[in-house]
């Protein structure tokens, strides 16, 4: 697993709400997002679905999960596998730490 990197302060994501990454902050090839989840808690996947080419930051989130734009795959924000069809595959996840008023990312 790589160094932890900031890629955002706390206030920076509202619960329910997600955040792309830039390519060049977390030095993958794929997009990653942050995702905070409806009480408050922060978790990272890679930003495309597993299903198609639906960024899931513009999912809807809530209960410890993301629900795809497109199809409407939930998939949890803890272990990025899927909870429903149509998408049978899951999405990376990322460790993600907060440090005071800082979010920390480990891609890998
Ligand atoms: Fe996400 Fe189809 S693109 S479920």
């Amino acid at each position: 697993m790589s160094e932890a990197i900031r890629v955002a302060g706390v206030e920076d994501v509202e619960p329910g709400e997600a955040l792309v990454l830039p390519t060049e902050l977390t030095g993958t090839d794929e997009p990653i997002s942050l995702f905070r989840d409806d009480d408050g808690t922060f978790y990272a996947l890679d930003d495309t679905c597993s299903h198609g080419a639906a960024s899931l930051a513009d999912g809807w989130i809530e209960g410890g999960e993301v629900e795809c734009p497109l199809h409407a795959t939930r998939f949890g924000l803890g272990d990025g596998r899927p909870r429903c069809l149509p998408a049978t595959q899951p999405v990376r996840t990322h460790a993600v730490h907060v440090d005071g008023d800082d979010v920390l990312l480990q891609v890998g």
